[in-house]
């Protein structure tokens, strides 16, 4: 049976767990040069009409671990410069005989359109402010092997969670999972409560990361502001940078997380974004093999 993976605020917890360990067992198997399963003469289509480097590569990797072949999408070179609608290209897709599709767009929403139009499965790669579910399942893991669980612990989103899908998805999938969410920033830059996000909002740093056991930064994400929702890039680092000062006040052993890319001198110091605490190159790894099991768990997989 096919599957889309378009949220995590929509997944039950054990859909959820299970793609977390599926992408555990794909990495031991890889990095032990063992076989994993194969979805031979499958075709996926990489649809970017963002920006990406972590997640198209890390999505063509997990398609090529799994023997698929992944057709490149850009619409800079497609007939939607032309006035191709999305509706029409992802049918134009469909009837090319492609199996899948992965897709990061601006507009939240826009993947729900292409899984209702396409007939397989369909896996966001990120849409809009929405939801970014598989950055979300590769940080999951990316704790779970430091800390050796999510349940109980306290984690501090911090930064532009207004703007970031990143944000949204682990909020989603933290509290799920049983641990404390504080969402992390200036006012102009939390979501209002009736966003229904799961977490307690604060708006000093300090207190936000006291005694945390993880810190996620955010991108603060220039590109979707509207004027003023932050004085200067400068002002913002003086209050929220997570640096070897502010780090004083979460747990000895936090670990420190940032999806990428990074607004180095910003929402990061170099100390704190290459020193002992960060486990930012362990998410980027993560991320291919939380990827190989969404496609696979997509495409119909059962355990591996
Ligand atoms: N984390 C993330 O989505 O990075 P990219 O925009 O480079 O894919």
């Amino acid at each position: 049976m096919s599957r889309n993976l378009i949220a995590i605020r929509t997944l039950e917890n054990d859909e959820i767990n299970h793609l977390i360990s599926l992408g555990a067992d794909f990495k031991s198997r890889i990095r032990a040069g063992e076989a994993v399963p194969r979805l031979d003469r499958k075709v996926i289509g990489m649809l970017f009409f963002e920006n990406s480097t972590r997640t198209r590569v890390s999505f063509e990797q997990a398609a090529f671990y799994l023997g698929m072949r992944s057709s490149n999408f850009s619409t800079s070179s497609s007939s939607m410069t032309k006035g191709e609608t999305l509706k029409d290209t992802i049918l134009t897709l469909r009837y090319e005989r492609l199996d899948g599709l992965v897709m990061r767009h601006r507009a939240s929403g826009a993947p729900v359109l292409a899984a209702r139009h396409f007939g397989g499965p369909v896996l966001n790669a990120g849409d809009g402010q929405h939801e970014h579910p598989t950055q979300a399942l590769a940080d999951a893991l990316t704790i779970i092997e430091s800390k050796g669980k999510i349940e109980g612990l306290t984690v501090a989103i911090v930064g532009d969670v207004e703007h970031s899908r990143v944000a949204r998805s682990n909020a989603w999938l933290l509290d799920k999972l049983g641990a404390d969410v504080r969402l992390v920033g200036p006012k102009t830059l939390i979501p209002t409560r009736t966003a229904r996000l799961p977490g307690t909002f604060y708006y000093d740093l300090e207190e936000g990361i006291d005694q945390a056991d993880v810190i996620i930064t955010l991108r603060l994400q220039k590109e979707r502001m509207k004027e003023g929702m932050v004085s200067s890039a400068g002002e913002y680092a003086s209050m929220y940078q997570v640096n070897s000062e502010s780090l004083r006040f979460a747990k000895r052993d936090c670990i420190v997380m940032h999806p990428g890319p990074i607004n180095r001198g910003i929402e990061l110091d170099d100390y704190t974004a290459d020193g002992s605490h960060s486990v930012i190159h362990h998410q980027i790894e993560n991320g291919v093999f939380v990827r190989m099991a969404a496609i696979y768990h997509c495409f119909g997989g059962g355990e591996a």
